[in-house]
């Protein structure tokens, strides 16, 4: 052979060599990139909020984590952390500045947070800021606020925000055909009744009876029964844990009904297993669920339904978070907001 023609054969490997080592550069490139955006969004997607049946919560940012400067990602703020000098190390105050965008976080409570935030150390900020404005810095029974707003469907009513004294709701009574038996005339608001004779008889289409067992209790009702437990021997620790003092309970809201009757039999019935997941649907949520007495301030209680309109309830029961975290997150934000609208 020619010594040009081998001449030319070594230059077109080479050249073939090198296409193909460009080729295999670029293509690790892509492969290396594309596994790193892998998982970026994983670490998107990851919750902060700890509770462990907590979804994310609409309208809030929940698909967030806590990075070790105390910044969560993904968000406009998390540029904020990129900037800060990673060793040095934030006062409290400025660690907790990191989380003023929040839409539920309330600056008159920074020195509140800041002190939760010391005796939680375990907790993500989030939490911190959610159970302060709960009032979970304080005992239950302590720091009451007055409800002004009990006329509206999504009132909270709790150890922490009491009903005026002299509050009391519109009534309409419930066909005594959808009560228990034996309990006497029942009373609920209409858009409670509404819902539940709309999901009582839906339920009666299945060959279920879901009866109104406890509904409407004026405060004088409420004194009584609480008073009435503690005088039966039972300790205030364990009446607090079942019964709400005068005041502070959703039963003199006209919006809260105890259905079939209220003990944990209630939980062995066909009708439990079906409302547990469709009394959403009609606008009711199991007020006090399972292992949330820290913060609830109540036992669980599966025959307490509390009526808030189907769209909140979806969402509390899609979130699996309590109500009274519900409404500290997504709807006092709501309604600051609404207030400030010129
Ligand atoms: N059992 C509920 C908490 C009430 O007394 O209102
Ligand atoms: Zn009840």
């Amino acid at each position: 052979m020619k010594k040009s023609t081998v001449r030319n054969r070594i230059r077109i490997v080479t050249g073939i060599n090198i296409i193909l080592l460009i080729i295999l550069v670029i293509c690790g490139c892509f492969y290396f990139r594309s596994n790193n955006l892998d998982n970026s969004n994983l670490y998107d997607n990851d919750k902060v909020y700890d509770n462990e049946n907590a979804e994310a919560v609409p309208g809030t940012d929940d698909e967030t984590v806590d990075t070790p400067g105390g910044q969560e990602s993904g968000t406009d703020s998390g540029q904020k952390a990129e900037d800060t000098e990673p060793d040095k190390e934030l006062t409290e105050s400025e660690e907790l500045s990191l989380y003023s965008d929040l839409p539920y976080f309330i600056s008159e409570n920074s020195e509140r947070y800041i002190n939760y935030k010391k005796q939680h150390l375990d907790y993500s900020y989030e939490k911190v800021i959610t159970y302060v404005n709960i009032g979970l810095d304080y005992d239950f029974y302590e720091n009451v606020k007055s409800i002004e707003n009990g006329h509206d469907i999504t009132v909270l009513v709790n150890k922490y925000n009491k009903l005026p004294d002299n509050f009391e709701p519109e009534l309409v009574q419930v066909d005594p055909s959808m009560c228990a038996p034996g309990v006497g005339p029942q009373y609920l608001r209409k858009e409670a009744y509404d819902a539940f004779v709309k999901m009582h008889q839906d339920a009666k289409q299945l060959g279920l009876n879901i009866t109104a067992y406890g509904t409407y209790r004026s405060i004088e009702t409420q004194h009584w029964i609480w008073n009435n437990a503690v005088n039966s021997g039972r300790t205030i620790e364990d009446v607090d844990s079942l019964n709400a003092r005068g005041g502070h309970s959703e039963h003199h809201t006209g919006l809260a009904v105890d259905v079939i009757k209220n003990n944990y039999s209630v939980e062995e019935t066909k009708e439990f297993e079906w409302y547990r997941e469709n009394a959403h649907k009609y606008g009711f949520i199991i007020r006090y669920p399972k292992d949330m007495e820290s913060i609830t301030g109540y036992k669980y209680e599966p025959w307490h339904l509390r009526y808030v309109g189907p769209e909140i309830a979806a969402e509390v029961y899609e979130s699996g978070i309590t109500y009274d975290e519900y409404y500290v997150r997504v709807l006092e934000p709501e309604m600051r907001a609404e207030n400030q609208t010129p």
